[in-house]
């Protein structure tokens, strides 16, 4: 049940098809499904198969998830019955939708729409619906017990699909036209089962589609290779194009900080940041961001050579590094990797963009809102999402606050007198005991200086968090040694290519 979209038997258990409908189109919406894929998606998959319900189910035992270990898995344990085959309860629901539940064909819309159903209980207690008036043979045999015909079943859900006004043109056409439900069905189920898996180029075998779907994010390949000596004239153009090294870095950063190893989308690759719905995100800074686009633009319509504006919006970053290191004492040479692809409006499915939204950034400092969840938290949430280790997050931290990248501007967290330079003050000033930290507001820190009682800096949780958790301590000790100022650098360098180069599978 625990991986049941909806509750089956209707919202909170009281059977109404049209807000379980709601809930359905909600549930399904997150995982960017339409009406129609939803639609057949739900009738394709209870074309087969039964539900299970057959019994009491207030005897039985704890549910697989709440199971103790030697359960392995299985739970609702039947004390008094074998539990299994006629005696199965799961979902409490009990039998099959159509009248064939072993084939795949069309009578799950020819029941549902051609009959009237009547609201029932199953012998387990669950709401279902059953029809009123069914032809003998058109009730499926039971699924145990030979000879015996039983009454099909619809879930809450599967009303909605009637009674839900937009649902229901949508069924009226699959069960008008056979052919064309089998198509959404075959394309959606594709997507269910492939959206996870990212971009096509991490398909593997002789039946990968050769169609471009909008749901794989496509990005059109690039043919170019730059030199070593194109991508250092690059790097002169960017930084003497007026564009400040925090504008560029930021606009590096959010253009791959949408990265989700849990699915493989977003990233830097693409450079979708230039499109809707990225653009106008509040945390992308939409100002700034169009004034670094517009300058990036401009540099690309000048050369003779050919690079993406996603390839220019992270070469801008490594180029503002390198510089704010060797301005630091430091001197090292950002790897880049040129290959980036620019996408196009029409490639991009805005609506399913939505949920890549940064509402927080702890390496920006940023919360679009108070949440619930503490800010550390918010922190660790977008680190694994983005596949950084707790010291490549603790690096990047560091040097991103001495860079000066927090959103909109802040001063908090940026322990240095040296802003811009990429050094290792803000693990040297985190960790000094000549300072004491006290809370002055929500989210808010002083870091004030035992002496004088002079507030020194400002902080928040996440800042704090990197001297307050023994290990992100043990990490930023490490950082704020004196002896370490160049592994910082390289640390910080490291890390940083990792988010950039997240997306790109043809580097792995
Ligand atoms: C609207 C959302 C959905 C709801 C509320 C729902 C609900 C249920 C319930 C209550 C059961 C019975 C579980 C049991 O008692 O063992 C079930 C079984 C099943 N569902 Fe769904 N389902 C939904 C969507 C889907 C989708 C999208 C698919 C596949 C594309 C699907 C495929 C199946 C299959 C094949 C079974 C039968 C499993 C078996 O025979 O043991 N369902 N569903």
């Amino acid at each position: 049940m625990g991986l049941i979209y909806v509750n089956p038997e209707g919202v909170d258990g009281i059977p109404n098809p049209l807000k379980t409908a709601q809930d359905v189109r909600t549930t399904f919406k997150r995982m960017a499904m339409n009406d129609e894929e939803t639609v057949a998606l739900t009738a394709g998959g209870h074309t087969v198969g039964k539900t299970h319900g057959n019994g009491d189910a207030s005897i039985l035992g704890a549910n697989p998830e709440g199971a103790d270990v030697h359960e392995q898995g299985f739970g609702w344990m039947n004390p008094t019955r074998k539990g299994n085959a006629e005696d199965t309860v799961t979902s409490g629901l009990e039998g099959a939708w159509t009248t064939t539940p072993d084939k795949w064909n069309h009578t799950y819309f020819h029941l549902l729409l051609n009959h009237d159903w009547e609201s029932k209980k199953s012998p387990a207690g669950a709401w279902l619906y059953e029809p009123i008036n069914i032809k003998e043979e058109d009730k499926p045999f039971d699924a145990h017990i030979p000879g015996v015909r039983r009454n099909p079943i619809m879930t809450d859900a599967d009303m909605g699909i009637k009674m839900d006004p937009e649902y229901r043109k949508i069924a009226e056409r699959f069960h008008k036209d056979q052919k064309y439900f089998e198509d959404v069905f075959a394309r959606a189920w594709f997507k269910l089962t492939h959206r996870d898996l990212g971009p096509k180029s991490r398909y593997l075998g002789a039946d990968v589609p050769r169609e471009d779907l909008i749901w794989q994010d496509p990005i059109p390949s690039v043919d170019y290779k730059l030199s070593d000596t194109e991508i250092e004239s690059l790097k002169e153009k960017l930084l003497n194009s007026g564009l400040t090294r925090t504008e560029l870095i930021n606009t590096a950063w959010d253009s791959a900080r949408t990265f989700r190893c849990s699915d493989y989308r977003g990233g830097a690759n693409g450079s979708r940041i230039r499109l809707a719905p990225q653009k106008d995100w509040e945390g992308n800074e939409p100002k700034r961001l169009e004034k670094v686009l517009n300058t990036l633009a401009e540099i690309q319509a000048g050369l003779s050579t050919k690079v993406s504006i996603a390839d220019l919006i992270v070469l801008g970053g490594s180029a503002a590094i390198e510089k704010a290191a060797h301005d630091a004492g430091v001197n090292i040479k950002v790897p880049f990797h040129a290959g980036r692809g620019d996408a196009t409006a029409e490639m991009t499915d805005v609506e399913s963009f939505e949920g890549l939204e940064p509402i927080h950034d702890g390496y920006r400092n940023w919360l679009k809102k108070d949440y619930a969840v503490n800010p550390e938290e918010l922190l660790l949430d977008r680190t694994q999402l983005m596949g950084l280790t707790a010291p490549e997050m603790t690096v990047l931290i560091g040097g991103m606050r001495v860079l000066g990248t927090n959103q909109g501007g802040t001063k908090h967290g940026v322990l240095t007198d040296r802003e811009g330079l990429l050094t290792n003050d803000f693990f040297v000033n985190l960790t000094d005991m000549k300072y004491s930290w006290k809370p002055s507001g929500e989210n808010l820190y002083n870091i004030v200086d035992r002496k004088t009682g002079q507030t020194k800096w400002t902080a928040t949780r996440v800042d704090l968090v990197l001297g307050s958790n023994s290990i992100l301590r043990a990490y930023s000790e490490v950082y704020a040694q004196d002896d370490n100022r160049e592994k910082f650098v390289k640390d910080f360098v490291k890390a940083w290519v990792k988010v950039m180069n997240a997306d790109r599978y043809d580097l792995k």
